[in-house]
């Protein structure tokens, strides 16, 4: 509590600090670009030179951005200088501007930050014909390796061995699960684009992934916003964003050497990762021209990145929810001890048998909830969205959280209850469950990462009972980064 009210104050009294840089700042700019296009969506008045900066908590959005979305509704628009943000709520809206009108959004907007370590490369925050080649190529890449010689599911159940493994070995001792998760889940990536995986015991790799944590953090991180604000400035300042810089330098060596090493004894004829068939796709002389090694570094880096993170953070809410509620994991396990008993790995044939377990993974994904505002888009074109104009080059943050929680489709949007995903018995999909986002430029490993959550939670359920230390109550409380993840918490597993 004292941590965080002190990390709130100061806060506070840097923004004061960064006001009068910014006062400064847009005094010199042209005003004038701050007028509200017409017909814009409403929102708050911009304050002259500040325009809605106020209104951007960076530390919790949805919270500061409640005021907003109860008075204005469904759509509402913010404006700071020349920068323009849209957000939108609600099933209908969201899915009206990812599917209906997806064409209008389907770029990612570019920022300081993002072009200085991203570029306009991978996957991720790309945009145009390089995304649509770069994102076309990856999604058949992966289809292709999680059908060939070792399936996808036989790396993920193999995984699974080595990650009980590693936590039978905390001998039901209060542990924290977050880097045996994150080195498990980020294995099933490497071993798709690498080729290989990484012993958890190997310090490299935990640097690596520390790294990882690091940088995605510090990505949501106030100063890095503010870096976005005033990039010629912050250059010549102190502070993290350097540190940020220099994590994803590291990061990207660590690819680059992998790469390297794929070109000496790279054999054409047999590829054996999404390095290999990159390469190959390189080679081709009709090739498109945004298949160079600089691509092929981000668009690797991009799906570790993509892969990683997302995926380990729902297990550890996973996890943390089956110990705050083990009349839940009580009832998971009974069915897991029916369907497939103690003696084999769970595989995808079993989901179908397990309503149940199937509820409580995708309910834990739901509440779990961790890209409350989607990945940003902005607009490619002036359109029109709920009778309002949105300009070219609109920022446009659906607000998957209303989706999730909404108390119209939801019983106890803020409880976690697998009833939610049942009827009779039987498992019910949910229109209003969209974690992945929904449209094009919809998350690229949807299926990859269902079937990690599967597989990874039912096997660790089917070993283990998780349950909070002794004297211990465990808490929900979440720290932002590039997701919503909990905050680190120790955990006893004792094997059943
Ligand atoms: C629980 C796990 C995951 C969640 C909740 C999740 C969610 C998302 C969301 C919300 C987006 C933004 C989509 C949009 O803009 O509409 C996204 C994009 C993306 N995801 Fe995932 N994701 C997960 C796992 C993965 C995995 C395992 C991979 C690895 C292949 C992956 C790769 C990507 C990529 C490459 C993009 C960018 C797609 C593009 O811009 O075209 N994700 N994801
Ligand atoms: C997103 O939706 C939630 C739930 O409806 C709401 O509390 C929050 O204020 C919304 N955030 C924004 C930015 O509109």
């Amino acid at each position: 509590m004292l941590l965080q009210l002190l990390s709130v104050l100061w806060e506070a009294l840097s923004l004061q600090v960064v006001l009068v840089f910014l006062a400064t700042f847009l005094l010199l700019a042209d005003y004038k670009k701050q007028i509200c296009p017409r017909n814009y969506p409403p929102g708050p008045t911009p304050l002259p030179f500040l325009g809605n900066i106020l209104y951007l908590d960076f530390k919790k959005p949805q919270i500061s951005a409640r005021k907003l979305a109860e008075k204005y509704g469904n759509i509402f628009g913010l404006q700071t200088g020349n920068i323009r943000i849209v957000v939108v709520n609600g099933l209908h809206l969201v899915k009206e501007a990812l599917v209906h009108q997806g064409e209008y959004f389907v770029d990612r907007p570019k920022s300081p930050v993002l072009d200085k370590v991203f570029g306009s490369l991978g996957l991720v925050f790309s945009n145009g014909l390089s995304w649509k080649h770069q994102r076309r190529f990856a999604l058949s890449t992966l289809r292709n390796f999680g059908l060939g010689k070792r399936s996808l599911e036989e790396r993920i159940q193999e995984e699974s061995r080595y990650l009980k493994e590693a936590i039978e070995a905390e001998k039901g001792q209060p542990f924290d699960p977050h880097f045996q998760i994150n080195n498990a889940v980020s294995n099933i990536i490497c071993s798709i684009t690498f080729g290989d995986r990484f012993d958890y015991h190997d310090s490299r790799f935990q640097k690596l992934l520390h790294l990882l944590d690091e940088a995605l953090l510090l990505q949501g991180s106030f100063w890095t916003r503010v870096y976005d604000l005033f990039p010629s400035v912050m250059k010549h300042l102190p502070g993290p964003h350097h540190t940020l810089f220099k994590k994803w330098g590291q990061l990207k060596s660590f690819v680059k050497e992998i790469i390297e090493k794929h070109k000496k004894d790279w054999n054409p004829s047999e590829p054996r990762d999404f390095i290999d068939a990159y390469l190959s796709e390189m080679a081709k002389e009709d090739s498109a021209s945004s298949f160079h090694e600089e691509n092929l570094l981000h668009s690797a880096l991009d799906l570790f990145l993509a892969g990683t993170e997302t995926t380990s953070t729902t297990l550890r809410w996973g996890l943390l929810y089956m110990a705050i509620y083990p009349d839940i994991q009580a009832k998971v396990q009974a069915e897991i001890d029916s369907v497939i008993g103690q003696s084999r790995q769970p595989v995808m044939d079993d989901r179908d048998s397990m309503p149940y377990t199937n509820a409580v993974v995708h309910e834990i994904q739901r509440i779990s909830n961790i890209i409350p505002l989607n990945v940003p888009r902005v607009t490619t074109k002036d359109c029109t969205l709920a009778g309002f104009h949105i300009p070219k080059d609109t920022l446009l943050l659906t607000n998957l959280t209303s989706l999730l929680f909404d108390e119209d489709e939801w019983e106890t949007p803020n409880v976690l209850n697998p009833g939610h995903f049942l009827e009779n018995g039987q498992f019910r999909k949910r229109e209003a469950f969209l974690p992945f986002s929904a449209g094009k430029r919809a998350c690229l490993g949807e299926q990859l990462a269902r079937t990690e959550l599967f597989i990874f939670f039912t096997a660790l359920i089917q070993k283990f009972t998780f349950q909070a230390p002794k004297d211990v109550t465990l808490s929900r409380e979440f720290r932002i980064g590039l997701t919503v993840s909990p905050l680190p918490y120790r955990i006893c597993a004792f094997s059943r």
